[in-house]
C-alpha cells in the first residue's frame, strides 16, 4: 500500500488526519486534467469546467448518499463553515450553539460572525469520557427559542471522537433549529449519507480520508436553503443568468445555488476534478476491511497507552474510526510533537482539551502494525507515569 503513495520513507506518517496524502495515481489523474486545461485554458475553464465540474460533483455525490445539484465544491471546511455562518442573517441577541470540541479556525469565523451581528457563540462543555446520550442530552438542553443554528463536528479534531450526529440533528430539528456539520474528517472516514442525515449544511474535505488532491472539499445544503447562501468572494454568479451572460458557461450554472457558488474567480479545478480518481483509489484499496484493520490498531494502541499511564481513554471503541486520541499525562504538547519528530522521526500531532493530553494517532492503509507499535513503545518508555 505504502507505494501508492510518495510519503518519504524514513518518517513514520502517523498524521492522516491534519492534511490527508494524496495517492500516485490520483495525482496523476490531477495532473492530466491540468494538461487538458493548458492545452486550451479558455475551452477547459470557460466552456468546459461547468460541464466537467457536474460530472465531478456526480461522482462525489454518489459516494456522500447525496444529490449533485446539492453539493458544490469548496477549497476546504473551514470555508464551508465561513460561508453558512457569513450567509446568517443573525440578529442582536441571537445565538449559535456549538461544543467546546470544535477546531479553533471554525470557532474563529462563528466568533467573527456572530460579533458582527451582536449575536453570541455558545460552546456547550461535552463531558468526556463521551457517553453518547448525555452529549445528546446536554446539547439539546442548551437549545433555546434564540438559538439560530447548532454548529458541530462529526468527527472532533482534537479528540477524535464522532459525536451522534443523527440524533443531534433529530434532536434540534424537533424544536427548529437548524444544523451545521463539520465533517472536515468525514468522507473516506467514515460511511456518508447526507440526504438520510438529513443535516441543514454538511461541510466534508476530500483531501483529507478520502486522499483527493489538496483544497479539495464540499459544502451541502438542503435545497430549501440554497437560496440564501451567499459566497464569500462575490463573482459572475451574481449577474450572470440575469441577462448578464458572458458566453461562458463557467459562469452561469444552473440554480442559483450552484451560480453564486461554484465559480469564485479564476482557479485550478483539476484538484476537483480529480476527486473521481479518488473515489476509485479508496473503493479499490480503503474498503471496510482495510478501515476496519486501521481502526483495530489505533483502538488497539488506545488501550496500551491509556493502560500504561493509568489515564481512562475518553470514549469507547465505537466512538472512534481511524483516528485515536492516545491519552498521555500533562505535557507541553509541541515541545513533545517536537520530540517525536526530530528525535524518533514520527510524525504526529500532540493535542490539548482542557488539561488532558492527547497524541493523535492516525491509523491509514498505509501504515504498518509495527509503525504504530513504535509510537507506543516510545511514548511508554520515554513519558514520565502521571
Ligand atoms: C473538525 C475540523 N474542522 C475543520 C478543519 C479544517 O479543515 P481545512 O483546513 O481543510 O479547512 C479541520 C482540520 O483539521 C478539522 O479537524
Amino acid at each position: 500500500m505504502r507505494e501508492h503513495f510518495t510519503l518519504d520513507p524514513e518518517l513514520i506518517f502517523l498524521n492522516h488526519g491534519s492534511f490527508g496524502a494524496c495517492p500516485i495515481e490520483v495525482m496523476q489523474a490531477q495532473h492530466e486534467w491540468q494538461r487538458q486545461m493548458e492545452r486550451n485554458p479558455v475551452e477547459f475553464l470557460g466552456r468546459r469546467s461547468a460541464t466537467l465540474l457536474r460530472q465531478a460533483r456526480e461522482q462525489l455525490a454518489a459516494f456522500v448518499g447525496a444529490q449533485a445539484d446539492h453539493l458544490v465544491f469548496v477549497p476546504n471546511a473551514t470555508t464551508g463553515v465561513n460561508i453558512v455562518a457569513r450567509s446568517l442573517a443573525l440578529q442582536p441577541g441571537d445565538e449559535v450553539l456549538s461544543t467546546d470540541l470544535e477546531y479553533g479556525a471554525c470557532d474563529a469565523a462563528w466568533q467573527w460572525v456572530c460579533r458582527q451581528h451582536g449575536a453570541s457563540y455558545r460552546r456547550v462543555p461535552i463531558a468526556l469520557p463521551l457517553q453518547r446520550e448525555q452529549c445528546v442530552q446536554a446539547l439539546q438542553s442548551a437549545l433555546s427559542p434564540r438559538t439560530r443554528m447548532l454548529y458541530l463536528s462529526h468527527v472532533t479534531s482534537t479528540t477524535a471522537l464522532i459525536l451522534p450526529l443523527a440524533e443531534i440533528v433529530q434532536a434540534a430539528h424537533a424544536q427548529g433549529v437548524p444544523v451545521l456539520v463539520d465533517g472536515a474528517h468525514a468522507p473516506g472516514h467514515i460511511e456518508l449519507e447526507l440526504d438520510a442525515l438529513g443535516a441543514d449544511f454538511y461541510t466534508g474535505n476530500c483531501h483529507k480520508w478520502l486522499c483527493a488532491p489538496k483544497g479539495t472539499a464540499f459544502l451541502h445544503a438542503r435545497p430549501e436553503h440554497h437560496e440564501r447562501l451567499e459566497a464569500t468572494v462575490v463573482s459572475w454568479g451574481y449577474v450572470a443568468g440575469d441577462g448578464g451572460h458572458t458566453g461562458f458557461d463557467a459562469y452561469t450554472g444552473r440554480s442559483v445555488f450552484e451560480r453564486r457558488l461554484q465559480w469564485q474567480g479564476t482557479h485550478d479545478i483539476s484538484g476537483c476534478l480529480a476527486v473521481g480518481a479518488a473515489i476509485e483509489f479508496h473503493h479499490r484499496h480503503l474498503g471496510p476491511a482495510v478501515r476496519q484493520r486501521c481502526h483495530a490498531l489505533a483502538m488497539a494502541a488506545m488501550q496500551r497507552v491509556a493502560g500504561h499511564f493509568g489515564l481512562p481513554p475518553i470514549g469507547a471503541a465505537a466512538d472512534f474510526a481511524q483516528m485515536a486520541p492516545l491519552p498521555v499525562p500533562p505535557c507541553d504538547t509541541e515541545a513533545l510533537r517536537e520530540r517525536l519528530f526530530g528525535v524518533h522521526r514520527i510524525e504526529v500531532p500532540v493535542t490539548r482539551h482542557g488539561d488532558r493530553c492527547f497524541v493523535r494517532l492516525s491509523v491509514q492503509g498505509y501504515n504498518r502494525p509495527s509503525e504504530v507499535d513504535r509510537l507506543v513503545d516510545v511514548l511508554t518508555r520515554e513519558l514520565p507515569r502521571g
